[in-house]
């Protein structure tokens, strides 16, 4: 039989070892980055990254110009309690349909600005839409999952 000080000791280890065990990670909220979300990527990096930085941080070099701080896109979720709302960011981002009630807007209005730039010709609408979908897929792609600093 053992002694009374070795168990102590093999319960002390299996305690300790118990303790270090890393906690289940947790579930991922972060989709996979796909050929939409890749194509997305090129976009943002042509039509954001100016203002939100490279990573989406924020940061950007024309960040400091400008009066309101564009938002940090990789907190999204953690700013929605987890959630990546997909349609509304859509509909901000495209900003067409943002009604006037809503006050002042620093963040340009996609929707024209892409409807500009795209060449007029079939399916130009449906392009637009199209674009600003796979930069949302792209944004879903780069959600920080942890808790928001400070909360
Ligand atoms: C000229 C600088 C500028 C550029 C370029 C720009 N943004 Fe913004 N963005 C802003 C600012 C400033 C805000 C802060 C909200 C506001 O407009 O008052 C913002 C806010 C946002 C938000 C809201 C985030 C939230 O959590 O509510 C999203 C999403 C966003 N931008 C996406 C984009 C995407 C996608 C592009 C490229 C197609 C883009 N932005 C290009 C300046 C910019």
């Amino acid at each position: 039989m053992r002694s009374c000080r070795e168990l102590g000791a093999v319960f002390v280890a299996a305690w300790a070892l118990a303790c270090a065990a890393p906690t289940a990670p947790p579930p991922p909220t972060r989709p996979a980055p796909g050929p939409l979300a890749e194509i997305g990527a090129g976009l943002y990096q042509q039509h954001c990254a100016s203002c939100h930085g490279m990573d989406g941080r924020g940061d950007g070099p024309v960040a400091t110009a400008l009066v309101v701080p564009p938002s940090d896109l990789t907190m999204i979720s953690a700013r929605r309690g987890g959630e990546f709302p997909a349609g509304e960011l859509r509909t901000w981002i495209d900003g067409r349909l943002a009604p006037a009630a809503h006050g002042s807007r620093d963040m340009p209005v996609w929707g024209s600005r892409l409807h500009a730039d795209l060449a007029s010709g079939e399916f130009r609408e449906e392009r637009v839409r199209g674009s600003i979908a796979v930069i949302v897929d792209f944004l879903a792609t780069i959600q920080q999952t942890g808790e928001l600093p400070g909360s």
